[in-house]
């Protein structure tokens, strides 16, 4: 068994640094360089405490409004020495504002093209004439699969079927006395959950999901897949109580681990385990981890309690 996947996810707080060192190169428009120059005398305390604590979605809206603003000042500008901007021209200015923005107050990499390209994108969608109720559909589709992402910071993608496997290997021997009990912290479409009902029918499994379209899924799956020993809850995983499970499971995302562990620590029984997919707890290494073979190379992180 072993180990060997980045886990930490860099934070608002620590990037300001890291943008400083990498706007340091000279091959850049003079604007830029100067506008960097700036920023780089603006004391770090002042550029954390702009978006300390906040969620990322609400800080990418809030510098998509401010790049909207500049480009909309720098469209007025170019118009005042006579040049027209169109309006995709304007969406790429503002899309590349943004992205600009975000780099500089440390929000993760994979913001940066959502930034760039959701204005042009949105003009594009605007431009088929399509009716508004399609985007209301859209929205309305996407919300009940994300649901409060914007705020757990913890979206759906699915364990792969090695995970399925190797999670297999891990619950407790089968035994005569009693049925061992598994639950997964936030079960998206229930796959985890009816792969070990079928593999091993002598457990007892749980599942609780907060999104109503994974959860309403899941439902389905395991009500219509005939599992007797297989429950699926809707609600938060936070109101969970985990001293009844032998197995927890977990695959979330860096920012609720501190918080998981604490809960853990607290709750579960000892000689019960805790399995992290893919993301470890800061400063409490595992007992043990199962690399996968999978297409991510994710990590089982696993901790007896
Ligand atoms: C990465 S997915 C994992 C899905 C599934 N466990 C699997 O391994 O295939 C994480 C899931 O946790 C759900 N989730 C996030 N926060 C939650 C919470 N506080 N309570 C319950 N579910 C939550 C999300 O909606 C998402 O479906």
């Amino acid at each position: 068994m072993t180990s060997g996947v980045a886990t930490s996810m860099p934070g608002l707080s620590t990037a300001p640094a890291t943008v400083a060192r990498h706007c340091g190169t000279t091959a850049k428009p003079k604007f830029l360089a100067v506008f960097t120059a700036w920023w780089n005398t603006v004391p770090d305390s002042r550029k954390n405490g702009l978006f300390t604590g906040m969620p990322p979605p609400v800080a990418a809206l809030l510098l998509q409004g401010t790049a909207c603003l500049a480009a909309l000042a720098g469209g007025a500008l170019a118009s005042w020495f006579g040049y027209a901007i169109g309006v995709m021209h304007f969406a790429f200015l503002s899309g590349l504002i943004a992205a600009l923005f975000s780099r500089m107050v440390g929000l993760p990499g994979w913001w940066l093209p959502i930034q760039m390209f959701f204005l042009p994108a949105l003009v594009w969608a605007l431009s088929f004439g399509l009716p508004p109720s399609w985007f209301l559909a859209a929205f309305l589709i996407l919300l009940a699969i994300y649901w409060s992402t914007f705020r757990t910071q913890v979206p759906l993608y699915l364990s792969s079927h090695k995970a399925w496997q190797a999670l297999e290997t891990l619950l407790p021997a089968v035994s005569a006395e009693k049925n061992f009990t598994f639950v997964d912290l936030g079960s998206g479409m229930g796959g985890v959950l009816a792969y070990l009902a079928k593999a091993r029918p002598d457990g007892r499994y749980q599942g609780v999901e907060s999104a109503p379209l994974p959860f309403l899924a899941s439902w389905l799956r395991i009500g219509l897949g005939g599992y007797r020993n297989c429950q699926v809850k809707w609600g938060s995983l936070w109101s969970l109580d985990l001293s009844h499970y032998d197995v927890v499971y977990a695959y979330l995302s860096p920012v609720p681990m501190e918080r998981l562990w604490l809960k853990a620590k607290s709750e579960m029984r000892p000689g019960s385990l805790l399995v992290s997919n893919t993301f470890a707890v800061p400063g409490h290494p595992p007992h043990d981890t199962i690399a996968l073979d999978d297409l991510h190379r994710s990590t089982l992180y696993i901790w007896r309690m």
